[in-house]
């Protein structure tokens, strides 16, 4: 008797555990149009196959001199994800409280940087670094002041969650996102996906950012030998390519920097910003950041990671000054204690060709 009672117990006791782990069923797959969010089994996936969205691959044009754009084997450009990436960077749907957008510290006028030293977020906290221009940020093999990221994919990542900029999560952007038929469209004929993931938002932003190209200035108008510079601006770009200013080294090239990590003699030690050493942990790497590009550098002040120059003038100074000795500067910085000597008319002609590199088609955007 009292082993019969016990049989029907483990019984009863069985079958409820196997109830426990009865798996819903339904679709995983987030671009079938039957995806069930709850299920744990994959089965019976629909697709809609009527409707494979054809895309239009994105014409970009790399500019005469320039080397030829990365753009990652997964995020081929077309029309309809520029678009969309464009749509995207103006929409302050990404942010928490729906006030910010990409474009609210990434301002075109100011070449895609922040007027401010350091960028306000959507709770009026701010962080400690200078918003970088976005101009040419295609051919950037790094991002942020200290090559955080790597790609811009990678990058676009960041600012959405960011506490001090927007604030968000990805899991309320997707909400809010999958919830707008206007962008269930788009995405669908960017991507032919069903459901919008983080994944496909920062492939839209990065195929935008990558349309970001700056190459009609005075000075390559100059180059194209379509207008001639003035004798000032003339004087300005010798001085920037030879010996005596001694920029072209860490500037150089058609996108006036060099994908590099220097340290151009702001600061003795200790730093207070580790730049390049954060993420390598490399002592060697102390105070050395992201070489930025110089073009449309009369409107995107303030300089340096943090913003700490508000003019041309104290930047030329900065470096007619010769900088300041620390174990990791830069060997290309020669002038330590002797400085440049420039005189005021040659720290004139250095500002005025700088001035030449403003691209009106690119702030005018
Ligand atoms: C609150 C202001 C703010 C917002 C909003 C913002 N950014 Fe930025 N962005 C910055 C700052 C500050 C940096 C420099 C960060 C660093 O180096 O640590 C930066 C850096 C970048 C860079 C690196 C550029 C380079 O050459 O290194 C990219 C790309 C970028 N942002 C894209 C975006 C995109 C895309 C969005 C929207 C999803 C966005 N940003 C939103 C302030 C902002
Ligand atoms: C050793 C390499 C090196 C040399 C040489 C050099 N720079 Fe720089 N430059 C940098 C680095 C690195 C930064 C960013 C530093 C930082 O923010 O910590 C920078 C920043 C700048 C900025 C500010 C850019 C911005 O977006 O904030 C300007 C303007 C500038 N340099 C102009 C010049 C001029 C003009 C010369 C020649 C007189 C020159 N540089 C020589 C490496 C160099």
């Amino acid at each position: 008797m009292k082993f019969k009672s016990s049989v029907i117990i483990i019984c009863i006791l069985f079958i409820s555990c196997q109830k426990d782990l009865e798996l819903i069923q339904g679709c995983t797959d987030k671009n079938a149009i039957n995806y069930n969010p709850l299920a744990n089994i994959n089965q019976d996936c629909r697709y809609d196959t009527l409707k494979i969205y054809q895309t239009t691959p994105y014409n970009l044009i790399v500019p005469d001199g320039f080397p030829d754009m990365n753009i990652p084997n997964d995020n081929p450009m077309t029309v309809e994800g520029v678009a969309l990436g464009e749509l995207l960077f103006h929409d302050p749907v990404l942010s928490a409280n729906n006030t910010q957008s990409c474009a609210s510290c990434h301002i075109n006028s100011n070449a895609f940087s922040d007027p401010n030293q350091f960028s306000i977020g959507i709770d009026g906290f701010s962080g400690f670094r200078n918003a970088s221009t976005l101009t040419n940020v295609g051919w950037n093999n790094f991002l942020n002041w200290d090559g955080s990221a790597i790609s811009l994919e990678e990058q676009a990542f960041e600012p959405i969650r960011n506490h001090l900029e927007m604030n968000n999560t990805w899991s309320n952007v997707e909400n809010d996102l999958n919830n707008d038929s206007v962008y269930l469209n788009l995405f669908r004929r960017a991507f032919n996906i069903n459901y919008i993931d983080s994944n496909s938002v920062v492939k839209a932003l990065a195929q935008y950012e990558r349309t970001l190209i700056s190459a009609n200035s005075k000075y390559d108008q100059y180059i194209r030998q379509q207008i001639q510079l003035s004798p000032s601006e003339l004087n300005g770009y010798v001085i920037f390519n030879s010996e005596k200013g001694d920029c072209f080294h860490c500037h150089g090239t058609n996108l006036f920097m060099n994908n590099e990590f220097n340290n151009n003699g702001l600061d003795i030690e200790p730093f207070i910003d580790l730049g390049l050493a954060n993420i390598t942990d490399n002592e060697n790497d102390k105070g050395k950041f992201k070489t930025p590009t110089l073009r449309n550098i009369e409107y995107s002040a303030p300089y340096m990671h943090d913003g700490r120059f508000s003019t041309l003038e104290q930047v030329v100074e900065h470096y007619n000054n010769g900088g300041n000795y620390s174990t990791t500067i830069d060997p290309l910085m020669k002038n330590i204690g002797i400085g440049l000597q420039l005189t005021n008319q040659e720290k004139n002609d250095l500002i005025a060709f700088l001035k030449t590199l403003s691209d009106d088609d690119f702030l005018n955007r």
